[in-house]
């Protein structure tokens, strides 16, 4: 049997999407989180793959050196090395996953593969209080939108998911169609604060836990068509409503399905995870909600919403403990 080092140091890597960001955890506790943000992406309108990969080419030294810089450790000090094996666009994955496994090898310590929703979800081990079991996690990103059931760190069932377009892809389609840059979805949130809800769209009827955000998408460009047919200054004039009525729009989707998905299990932990729990709006329903519905809520403090490599690192201190380790040639998964 192998001795437990004293300390569980744990440099964590995530390039799953458009930011690169590492991470230095020690038994548990975050040391450093460092990101940097591809903006290249705004003038695309969207995540460019191929820009991405490049991008995170040029990053990952840097942004570990200053994870490592920040957490007081050397390399030498490590216990593993974790990365995200998947989902997320396989170039960006592959520049993480190839850093990682060649870090892993140099330094002769353990590969930590992680997923990257898991992470989200197990982002609310880092700050306290922490969830206890069993918990409801809303899970909602650019990609994903999911209720996933946790019943322990590594056994949980996603118990409603989305038909079509994701939350965040809801957000940033719907800027899109205003003429906001991307990613749009923090964009909405911040006119929706200095806005009323005014314009009504109806709500997607999708039977069960699972989530349609494609419908509301239409509707949004069919009202806009319309009303900009009419008053061409339509968005100019109502930006702040016409952003608090689409966001209200989807936080009235995403809320029905959690009080349902609450009310069916019985479980009262709440938590929130993913990109789109930065948004304000959807904080505050799920904390008014929760003092209605007698409900302990969870969100995490915003660095540990977006994509952010401390949430791998946890993961992995949980997956070292559990020995789970990877083989020296794993390979990432663009679908996991
Ligand atoms: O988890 P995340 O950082 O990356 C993915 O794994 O997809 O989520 C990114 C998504 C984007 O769609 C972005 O627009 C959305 O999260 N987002 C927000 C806010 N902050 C980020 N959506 C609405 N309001 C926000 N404040
Ligand atoms: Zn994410």
């Amino acid at each position: 049997m192998l001795s437990q080092p004293s300390h569980i140091n744990i440099l964590a890597i995530e390039s799953s999407c458009d930011d690169t960001a590492a991470a230095v955890l020690q038994n548990g506790n975050v040391l450093s989180n460092v990101v940097s943000s591809q903006l290249i992406h705004e003038l695309y309108g969207g995540v460019v793959p191929e820009l991405a990969s490049r991008a995170h080419q040029q990053s990952i030294v840097p942004v570990v050196e200053l994870a490592l810089k920040k957490s007081g450790l050397n390399l030498n000090q490590l216990q593993a090395i974790a990365f995200t094996k998947g989902p997320g666009l396989i170039g960006s994955l592959m520049v993480g996953s190839s850093f990682a496994k060649s870090l892993a090898y140099a330094l002769n310590i353990p590969l930590i593969g992680v997923h990257h929703m898991e992470a989200h979800v197990l982002a609310h081990f880092i700050p306290e209080p922490k969830p206890s079991f069993p918990f409801l996690c809303l899970t909602v990103s650019g990609g994903h939108t999911q209720i996933v059931r946790m019943d322990d760190y590594f056994s949980f069932e996603i118990i409603g998911k989305t038909i079509d377009d994701a939350a965040g892809e809801a957000f940033d389609k719907s800027a899109k169609l205003l003429g906001l840059p991307y990613p749009g979805g923090p964009l909405i949130d911040k006119y929706a604060q200095a806005g009323k809800v005014s314009f009504k769209f109806s709500q997607p009827q999708i039977p069960d836990l699972d989530f349609s955000f494609s419908g509301l998408k239409t509707n949004i460009l069919y009202f806009l068509q319309k009303e900009v047919k009419q008053n061409e200054n339509f968005v100019s004039e109502n930006l702040p409503d016409i952003c608090a009525s689409i966001q209200d729009a989807i936080i009235k989707h995403l809320m029905k399905k959690l009080i349902i998905a609450s009310d069916q299990t019985g479980i009262k932990n709440i938590a929130l995870a993913g990109g789109v729990s930065a948004n304000s709006g959807l904080r505050n329903a799920i904390l008014q909600t929760g003092i209605e519905k007698q409900w302990q809520t969870f969100i995490p403090p915003f660095e540990f919403c977006t994509d952010n490599a401390a949430m791998v690192g946890i993961t992995a201190h949980y997956k070292f403990l559990a020995q789970q380790f990877e083989p020296a040639d794993t390979a990432p998964l663009a679908r996991f």
